[in-house]
C-alpha cells in the first residue's frame, strides 16, 4: 500500500468515527425526554430534533445542560429550570449518562425503574419535585450509584432494602416524602469504614420508623390518645353513675309515692 492507501484508510477511520459520534440510543433518549417534559418557560435551548440527532461532537455538546465525552451524553443537568411532565423511560437510552440532575423542577409521576439500565449511573438528584410512586428497587442494579437525592417529591410506600447493597453510596436523602416502613439496617447502620445516614436523610415522611429515626409509633396509642380515652371513659362511667342514680331515686320516690298512697288509702277521712 502507497501513501494514498494509508491516506484513505486513514480518511475512512476518520469518516467512521465521526459517523459513530451521532448514537441512536442518546437521539432516542433526547426525543423521549423532550416529549416527556414540558418546558412553559422555553427554558431548553437547542432542545429540538435536529439537535437530537447530533448533539455532541467529541466533547463538545450543541445541547443545553448535555455534557458530553467521546460524542456521547454522559452528563445531563437540568436543575430549577421550571420543568413540568414526566421523566421518559427511554431516558435509559442514554447509556454512558453518569450524572443525571434533574432536581427543583416540577416533574410529576413515577421515578422509572428503566434507569436500572444505566449501568454507568453515579449521580442521581431528582429532588425538590412532585414525582410520586415508590422508589423503584431496580435503582440497585446501577452498581456505580455514590450519590441518591430524592428530597421534597411526593414518593410513598417502603424503602427499597435492595439499595443497601449500593456499596458506594455516600449521599442519600429520601427526607420529606411520603414514605412509610421500617428504614432498612443496611441504609441506617455504619458498617466497617462505610458511612451509612443519619436522621436527616429520612425525616419528614409521616410513617418512615426505625433507627436512625424513632422506633414504630404504636398506632392510635399516642399520649394524647391515652388522656383522651382515659377522660372520655371517665365521663362516660360519671354519667352512667349519675343516671344510675337518677332511676333509683325516682324509683324508690315512686315507691314512696305509691306506699303513702296505700296509706293514706288506709286512712280513714275525716
Ligand atoms: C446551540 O447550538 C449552537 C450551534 O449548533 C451552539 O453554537 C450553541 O452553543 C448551542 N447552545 C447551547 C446552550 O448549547
Ligand atoms: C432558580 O431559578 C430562579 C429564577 O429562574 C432563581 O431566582 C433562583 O435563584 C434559582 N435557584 C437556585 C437554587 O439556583
Ligand atoms: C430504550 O428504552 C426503552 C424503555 O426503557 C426500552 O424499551 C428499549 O429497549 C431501549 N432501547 C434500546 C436500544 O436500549
Ligand atoms: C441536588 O440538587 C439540589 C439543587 O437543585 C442541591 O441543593 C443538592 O445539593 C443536590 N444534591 C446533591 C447530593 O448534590
Ligand atoms: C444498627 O444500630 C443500632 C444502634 O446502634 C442497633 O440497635 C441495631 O441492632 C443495628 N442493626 C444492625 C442490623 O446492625
Ligand atoms: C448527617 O449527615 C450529614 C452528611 O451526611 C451531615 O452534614 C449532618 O451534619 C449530619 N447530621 C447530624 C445530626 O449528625
Amino acid at each position: 500500500m502507497g501513501v494514498c492507501g494509508h491516506l484513505v484508510v486513514a480518511l475512512l477511520f476518520f469518516a467512521a468515527a465521526v459517523v459513530a459520534a451521532a448514537d441512536p440510543d442518546d437521539e432516542q433518549c433526547l426525543t423521549h425526554l423532550s416529549e416527556s417534559l414540558e418546558d412553559p418557560l422555553k427554558n431548553l435551548q437547542n432542545w429540538t430534533k435536529s439537535t437530537f440527532a447530533n448533539p455532541c461532537q467529541g466533547f463538545t455538546s450543541f445541547l443545553q445542560g448535555a455534557t458530553c465525552n467521546n460524542g456521547r451524553i454522559y452528563k445531563l443537568s437540568l436543575p430549577n429550570l421550571s420543568l413540568k411532565g414526566t421523566i421518559s423511560p427511554y431516558i435509559s437510552n442514554c447509556t454512558n449518562l453518569q450524572a443525571l440532575d434533574l432536581s427543583s423542577n416540577s416533574l410529576a409521576g413515577p421515578i422509572p425503574p428503566d434507569l436500572q439500565y444505566l449501568v454507568n449511573l453515579a449521580v442521581l438528584n431528582l429532588s425538590s419535585n412532585r414525582l410520586s410512586g415508590s422508589i423503584p428497587q431496580q435503582l440497585a442494579l446501577c452498581a456505580y450509584l455514590n450519590v441518591i437525592d430524592l428530597h421534597e417529591n411526593h414518593l410513598s410506600g417502603p424503602i427499597p432494602q435492595q439499595l443497601g447493597l449500593l456499596v458506594r453510596l455516600s449521599v442519600f436523602d429520601v427526607s420529606n416524602n411520603k414514605l412509610s416502613g421500617p428504614i432498612p439496617a443496611s441504609l441506617s447502620n455504619r458498617s466497617g469504614n462505610l458511612a451509612r445516614f443519619n436522621a436527616s436523610s429520612y425525616e419528614g415522611n409521616k410513617d418512615l420508623y426505625g433507627y436512625p429515626l424513632a422506633p414504630m409509633k404504636r398506632r392510635g396509642l399516642s399520649i394524647v390518645a391515652i388522656v383522651g380515652i382515659g377522660l372520655g371513659s371517665g365521663l362516660v362511667s360519671l354519667v352512667l353513675s349519675f343516671t344510675a342514680v337518677c332511676i333509683w331515686l325516682r324509683i324508690s320516690e315512686q315507691k314512696l309515692e305509691n306506699e303513702e298512697g296505700k296509706i293514706s288509702q288506709l286512712m280513714p277521712d275525716y
